[in-house]
């Protein structure tokens, strides 16, 4: 790659009120911008007038009350702007993998193409949240997240690009000879499919 091919990429990390942990008490910040569309749509245009590739939504299970989940969000942005990429943080340990293939994989359509993933393992008080005991030790929590993105990505291409044939003369809507198969998983019992 040539010096003049590069790009820089800009992302806005989108936040409620600000990045600062007291910024929620700044004079001209509202308490309820959190759950406020308004908020991060004018924000999100902004970035897209600007030309930044993505906006970006942080999350965790814990303490995030006063924000609104990030697909709900990110879905709502979609319909709204046109070219701008949409990243959700989703946690691979609190979740599953056809939970999260599913919901990825209906924010691409609603946006045509311009969903990414921040991937996490979460953090401590998560645990208590979904009632687990302890939260995973660090090499457990990446092991399982490796195979948790490899079984998302299966799933995403659990069909061939052809499969949908919507056939509407001879009545067949999927080739079902593309079927997949179950890869085997030390961690989870693997879903088959999404479209
Ligand atoms: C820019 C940035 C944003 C992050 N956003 C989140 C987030 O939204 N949710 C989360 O659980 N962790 C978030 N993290 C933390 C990372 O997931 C990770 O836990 C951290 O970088 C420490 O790495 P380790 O888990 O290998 O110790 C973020 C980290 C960075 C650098």
């Amino acid at each position: 790659m040539t010096v003049s091919e590069r790009k820089l990429h800009l992302n806005a990390f989108l936040a409620a009120s600000g990045h600062h942990e007291a910024s929620w008490r700044h004079s001209d910040t509202e308490p309820e911008r959190g759950v406020n569309i308004q908020h991060y749509l004018k924000l999100t245009r902004i970035a897209e007038k600007g030309l930044l590739d993505s906006v970006f939504l942080a999350d965790g299970y814990w303490a995030n009350a006063g924000t609104l989940e990030p697909f709900t969000l990110l879905s709502a942005l979609a319909a709204a702007t046109k070219h701008i990429g949409l990243i959700a943080t989703v946690e691979t340990t609190y979740n599953e993998p056809f939970h999260v293939a599913r919901k990825f994989a209906s924010l691409d359509h609603i946006s045509k193409g311009r969903a990414g993933w921040n991937i996490v393992t979460g953090a401590g008080p998560a645990a208590e949240q979904f009632s687990r005991e302890q939260h995973p030790e660090h090499h457990e929590r990446y092991e399982s997240a490796e195979e948790f993105v490899e079984i998302v990505k299966r799933l995403w291409d659990s069909w061939e690009d052809d499969a949908v044939s919507n056939d509407k003369i001879n009545g067949v809507l999927i080739d079902v000879s593309v079927f997949p198969t179950a890869p085997e998983s030390t961690y989870r019992i693997i879903p088959l499919m999404i479209l």
